[in-house]
């Protein structure tokens, strides 16, 4: 990649960007499409959100992406929030419109994308969520949108499912949204109402984490997604091989956040099966 004086700059700020994948994904798709831009991870230490968005006019940066912990935070610095920002209520992705910044999130759309590709669509399906964090929400909305017929909500922290529950609401008043607790008993009593299951909790990360959804709950009726991509295969995606009609882990959504968020800097369609290659040979490599 050459980097010229007229090169434009996008990046990723977050805490920790050092694992970010996605300098990865849009290096690869600018150098593909002979664009002259970059794409550079920073991170900002606590306290310097502020500056960090002040940052982009001053140095011109042509837009960034926003991840762990300043998704919700950075909201108040920016000009303007996207319809789907503003209900999930937090950004991934910042573009830059003469002297306005504006807020999107693509997360929701990039988990649809990434289900539809495996096949899968949303309208009239009942859905088991586990986790009500910052994923969650995205997907939670998204579901929503797609016309699921019900959503149950499984949290270890039960305010923050109920609070999600009420949020999703406030929007989809017609969606069925259940909140429900996160031990086994609990998932046993709805895990035969769903014929879809998407872990967005970080049970999986770490090799030797358990499944999220016990084993033995698990049916043929469910396609199971695992937000989770590295590992590629955590215990839920291994047991849904066996067990369910089909599974899905996360890189799918990583790639198509990415591409959204590209497809908003550029104007320019994504080569999603570049982005796709550079991610699987970062993955081997790591
Ligand atoms: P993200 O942006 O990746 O969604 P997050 O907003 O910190 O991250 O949310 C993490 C989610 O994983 C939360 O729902 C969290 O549950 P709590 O709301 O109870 O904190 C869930 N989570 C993380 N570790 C967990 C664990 N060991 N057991 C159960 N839930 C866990």
């Amino acid at each position: 990649m050459k980097i010229t004086g007229e090169s434009k700059v996008f990046g990723i700020i977050g805490r920790p960007v050092i694992h970010s994948l996605s300098p990865v994904l849009h290096n690869a798709a600018f150098e593909y499409l002979g664009l002259d831009c970059c794409y550079v991870p920073f991170p900002v230490d606590a306290g310097q959100i502020v500056n960090a968005i002040s940052a982009i006019r001053a140095l011109n940066i042509a837009g960034l992406n926003v991840t762990v912990p300043y998704k919700e935070s950075v909201i108040s610095c920016l000009t303007s929030l996207s319809e789907e920002a503003m209900m999930i209520g937090a950004v991934n992705t910042i573009t830059v419109s003469g002297d306005s910044l504006v807020g999107h999130n693509t997360d929701g759309q990039g988990f649809i994308a990434s289900l539809n590709e495996c096949g899968q669509y949303v309208n009239g399906r009942s859905v088991l969520i586990i986790g009500a964090g910052g994923a969650a929400r995205a997907v939670v909305f998204s579901l929503a949108k797609g016309g699921a017929h019900s959503i149950f909500i499984a949290n270890r922290t039960i305010s923050k499912g109920k609070s999600l529950k009420e949020q999703v609401n406030k929007y989809f008043s017609t969606t069925n949204i259940v909140f429900t607790g996160m031990e086994q008993d609990d998932l046993k009593r709805v895990i035969n109402k769903v014929d879809m299951v998407i872990n967005t909790t970080s049970i999986g990360l770490l090799r030797g984490d358990p499944s999220p959804v016990p084993r033995e709950l698990l049916h043929k009726d469910l396609f199971v997604c695992d937000l989770i991509y590295n590992p590629p295969d955590t215990e839920l995606i291994r047991y849904s091989k066996d067990l369910c009609k089909g599974y899905m882990n996360g890189s799918g959504m990583l790639i198509y956040q990415g591409a959204a968020a590209f497809k908003l800097w550029t104007g320019i369609e994504p080569p999603v099966h570049v982005m796709r290659q550079a991610l699987q040979d970062a993955l081997q490599q790591s």
